[in-house]
């Protein structure tokens, strides 16, 4: 899809499908470096981190396992109601091993506090957080991120796995949406 499909639906690009890339060459650099000699078990939050987690996967050069979580603190809306479920948990025993946690976005981060209290629970080696984007002026609580794609305004946003009512998910790029898409 390229913002043509959307016609009216788009408001604006905020970040094209280059400048996500390119982030993500670097971050894989950053991420090879950190966890050199190490054996790293790369833990993808459903659905929206589908994206970022096969771009960044297939960059780097660490060996990897991947699992998958889901959780719900959102439904279908648009703001964060601060209460957590896991709809699909690890298939993983964590015991003593090196988790990095890849996220499409933070924004008030309580699900996010909430997932890594959860998995430090389990007895890993060391858990650290990869997130393609940040609402840095949204945040509730103080999450350390060792990994940041990009800190953007404080606007919903879809595209490269976020959806608004479970579209949007394949936009190659992120963008925001014309107020009309939201039924206003
Ligand atoms: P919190 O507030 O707990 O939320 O950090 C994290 C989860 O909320 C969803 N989220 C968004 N989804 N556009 C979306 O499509 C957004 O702008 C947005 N902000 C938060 C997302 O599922 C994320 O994992
Ligand atoms: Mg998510």
């Amino acid at each position: 899809m390229d913002p043509a499909d959307l016609g009216d639906q788009l408001q604006d690009v905020l970040l094209t499908e280059e400048q996500l890339h390119t982030r993500l060459d670097e971050i894989a650099v950053e991420i090879d470096r950190d966890y050199a000699g190490k054996d790293v078990l790369l833990v993808g939050v459903l659905k929206g981190a589908v994206m970022v987690m096969a771009d960044l996967a297939r960059r780097l050069h660490t060996p990897v396992a991947m699992d998958w979580m889901a959780v719900s603190s959102y439904g279908s809306g648009t703001k964060s109601s601060g209460v957590v479920r896991i709809l699909k948990d690890l298939d993983t025993d964590l015991s003593g091993r090196h988790v990095l946690i890849v996220e499409d976005i933070i924004d008030s981060g309580l699900t996010l506090s909430w997932l890594l209290s959860n998995l430090r629970s389990r007895g890993p080696a060391s858990v650290e957080i990869a997130t393609m984007l940040r609402k840095p002026d949204a945040a509730k609580v103080q999450v350390d991120v060792r990994y940041v794609g990009f800190d953007i305004p404080n606007e919903f946003v879809v595209g490269y796995g976020l959806d608004y009512a479970e579209r949007y998910r394949n936009l190659p790029f992120v963008g925001t949406l014309a107020p009309h898409v939201y039924g206003g």
